[in-house]
């Protein structure tokens, strides 16, 4: 590669750009090729309207790293080698991504300027943390500006994926084996998890969050922490499997 060539990935495709405008941001270049479903708003840092996922192999601890980032401050050569995935990637009003169509059913979508931006926001979480406690979630949402003050449904949405009920420990964050720490609802392991007694509350008594046969396999939510929910709603499983892969050609650069 000459110098002047910038190499990185967008939505899963490899792009080459020779000699681009060192002063040209992130923002800028996806739309201007058409990817306008990050928003410009506040330009600064502020509002989170213009939020991509830049993710990035570490060389130090060989592990990829999934990062929102505010494109609109972002040049667009702070992308060579990592690849970026904007709102464009992730689904269609026809086969939404699961964030998407959570946000949309639970009336999460308002001015909708603001949406795609926070919908970036929870898939950069969900990227590291498939299963992220109420608090990450509050905190994934710091850089996210809603000035319809809407947050309640857009949080409300979002906390579905922290009591999904998918076998693993809703508040322990541990992953599928809850390290080897056993159910929330498990008089002997809550001991060893400060999070277990507030999930045996927050689950109100509905059954193990690791017993997948109750609920005829649909996720099943917490009332008195999720509101205004349709009980007729259903909403299809988060599978990260079904994510864009990091390019393993940007691990060997
Ligand atoms: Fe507001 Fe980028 S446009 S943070
Ligand atoms: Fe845009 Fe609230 S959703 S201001």
């Amino acid at each position: 590669l000459q110098p002047s060539t910038l190499l990185f990935y967008l939505n899963g495709r490899k792009a080459l750009l020779t000699q681009p405008p060192p002063d040209l941001t992130l923002l800028q270049y996806i739309r201007s090729i058409g990817l306008t479903g990050s928003k410009l708003g506040c330009g600064e840092g502020g509002c989170g309207a213009c939020t991509v996922l830049v993710s990035s192999y570490d060389l130090a601890t060989q592990a990829i790293r999934h990062i929102p980032v505010n494109a609109c401050l972002s040049p667009l050569a702070s992308v060579q080698g990592k690849h970026v995935i904007t709102i464009e990637a992730l689904g269609t009003s026809a086969n939404p991504h699961p964030v998407q169509e959570r946000i949309a059913q639970m009336h999460g979508s308002q001015c909708g300027f603001c949406t795609p931006g926070i919908v970036m926001s929870m898939y950069a979480l969900l990227r590291t943390n498939p299963r992220p406690t109420e608090e990450e979630i509050e905190e994934a949402f710091d850089g996210n500006l809603c000035r319809c003050t809407g947050y309640r449904p857009i949080l409300d949405a979002a906390k579905t994926f922290s009591v999904e009920k998918t076998g693993v420990c809703c508040k322990s964050g541990k992953g599928a084996d809850n390290g080897g720490k056993g159910c929330c609802m498990d008089e002997g392991s809550r001991a060893q998890d400060p999070h277990m007694e507030e999930a045996k509350y927050q689950r109100g008594g509905g059954g193990c969050c690791k017993d997948t046969s109750a609920s005829g396999g649909a996720p099943e939510l917490i009332p008195s922490k999720v509101q205004k929910i349709d009980s007729s709603f259903q909403y299809q499983p988060y599978d990260p499997s079904r994510e864009l892969i990091f390019p393993p050609a940007l691990i060997l650069l």
